[in-house]
């Protein structure tokens, strides 16, 4: 089965072929990877099925979600200025795109899948590589997860109870169902999760589509009324503006996601610059021309009010067809949930193989060949934030925490530049672009707890940190307990999974 062996040849093809400290090497290994490293006589290649074309769609694929049918209220909120709105979406575009050619380089100089986490254990080592995954397994993925199917239940609910405010319980019921329905979808078969992918991609395009071509045809009837004297109302403070950057930038979000799939990517010194420089700007000028169109048939303070923008705009403008819209925003929001999922699912597979988290978590179902435990791993976590979170402080809480993480790996170039002057580059970005993407995330990060200083933050930082003190005692000094072994059994026995270690590739 293909994630089976893909995930088996991701480990080897780490302890083998990339650049990076050798995860086999001596004192990082627990017991249980020992069978998956010394098989490295054969090892299974991951396919290269990745081309350009697939390369521009995993990006546009990722980044189109539900951003772009929930922001631009909250951005219009947060600026008060139609206007300000307009620059911070193209800024957001820009500072993407930036980020994005320095993880261009990033990728085509360690070419092994995972992104941050091996580029963190190639410029910092292993403890910061753990920080990033113990960070993105409970935190990022599954708060993606939960964004992504609150906006779902935000515009299922709001397809039956329109132009006013369904009640909170059952748009967070409806998230919750959303998750389970994902989460059967994975568990039951990757190839079911990857067709998922693929319908709903097409889906989300069509929906955009609809609304550029739809605010065209109200812009040519003369309705440009709300795009004129767009700068009249005061410039927000710098720490407002981070924070409507966090709304926009969550809408640019997946930009890096080719580099977690390197390794599968056909001569990914070209096509993975090539798949960034076309993928990012086509997303920013789809978002800049959606943003028209939604002015164009509402006025900012309707689009304000509204909770589901695209289902207003639809209303407005699609007449008879106005369900199309709530229809294809859900599907979208299911898609990327779906493809959150299956991703989020993959780096948990990873970095416990690699004995950065709890071995169970790596296991796969024994006829299924999903990685069952760690997506119902996942989906609990993001059931617990969809029940006591909002989309936008969910938002804020992933950036906060997501932006840490870029500004990372935009250290982890400079660094390299000193640390690895000799590593092949075959792309490599002008070193004014890490440092301007490395400052604006530093802004991004301090701006926020200077303007209105919330606990979350200070949590956030503490449970990064208190990633170290799990750190120390199981990883480096591979401590073992033993009653671990009877819970690990408990749940095999359970979920009926194992190690693949033990099964015939
Ligand atoms: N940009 C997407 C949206 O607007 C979210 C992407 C989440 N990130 C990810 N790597 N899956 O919904």
């Amino acid at each position: 089965d293909g994630f089976c062996k893909n995930s088996a040849a991701n480990f080897r093809g780490r302890s083998t072929e990339t650049s990076a400290p050798d995860p086999c090497g001596p004192g990082r290994m627990r017991e249980s990877l020992e069978g998956s490293c010394t098989k490295t006589k054969d090892p299974v290649q991951l396919q290269k099925r990745l081309g350009l074309f697939s390369g521009v769609a995993l990006i546009v694929g990722t980044m189109i979600g539900s951003g772009i049918f929930v922001s631009p209220s909250g951005l219009l909120v947060r600026t008060g200025s139609v206007g300000v709105s307009f620059i911070i979406w193209m800024a957001c575009g820009l500072l993407s795109l930036l980020g994005a050619l320095a993880y261009a380089e990033l990728g085509t100089m360690n070419t092994s899948s995972g992104a941050e986490w091996a580029y963190f254990m190639d410029a910092f080592g292993s403890a910061p590589a753990f920080l990033f995954s113990w960070v993105s397994t409970l935190v990022l993925k599954p708060s993606q997860m939960a964004i992504i199917c609150l906006s779902f239940a935000q515009y299922a609910v709001e397809a039956f109870i329109s132009e006013c405010n369904p009640p909170i319980i059952v748009v967070k019921m409806v998230a919750l169902l959303c998750i389970v329905c994902i989460l059967f979808v994975n568990c039951y078969s990757v190839n079911l999760g990857m067709a998922v992918q693929n319908i709903f991609t097409s889906a989300k395009l069509i929906a955009v589509l609809i609304i550029i071509v739809g605010g065209a045809w109200k812009l040519f009837q003369g309705n440009t009324q709300h795009l004129s004297n767009a700068f009249n109302n005061p410039t927000p403070s710098m720490g407002v503006i981070a924070t409507a950057f966090y709304t926009g930038l969550w809408a640019y979000d997946g930009w890096n996601n080719l580099n977690y799939v390197t390794e599968e990517i056909q001569n990914p010194s070209k096509n993975l610059p090539r798949s960034i420089i076309i993928a990012i700007p086509l997303v920013t000028v789809c978002y800049a021309l959606i943003n028209i169109s939604y002015l164009a048939a509402m006025s900012p303070d309707e689009m304000i009010e509204s909770e589901a923008v695209a289902v207003t705009f639809g209303n407005r403008i699609l007449g008879l067809f106005a369900w199309i819209m709530p229809l294809s925003v859900t599907i979208s929001t299911f898609g990327s949930a779906n493809g959150t999922l299956f991703a989020a699912g993959r780096l948990c597979f990873a970095a416990s193989r690699e004995g950065h988290l709890l071995d169970i978590l790596s296991y796969v179902h024994v006829r299924r060949l999903t990685p069952a435990p760690g997506l119902i791993f996942h989906s609990l976590i993001a059931g617990a934030m969809v029940l006591y979170g909002t989309i936008d402080s969910l938002i804020d809480f992933f950036s906060f925490t997501a932006w840490i993480f870029y500004a990372g790996a935009m250290l982890a170039l400079i660094v390299m530049r000193y640390t690895k002057p000799n590593y092949p580059r075959p792309y490599k970005v002008p070193i004014i672009i890490p440092v301007i993407v490395l400052v604006i995330s530093a802004y991004l990060v301090i701006g926020p707890i200077i303007d209105k200083p919330q606990l979350e933050y200070l949590y956030t930082i503490l449970f990064i940190l208190c990633g170290l003190v799990v750190y120390v005692p199981f990883v480096h000094y591979r401590m073992h307990p033993a009653f671990m072994n009877k819970v690990t059994i408990f749940f095999q026995m359970l979920f009926e999974v194992v190690p693949t270690s033990q099964m015939a590739m």
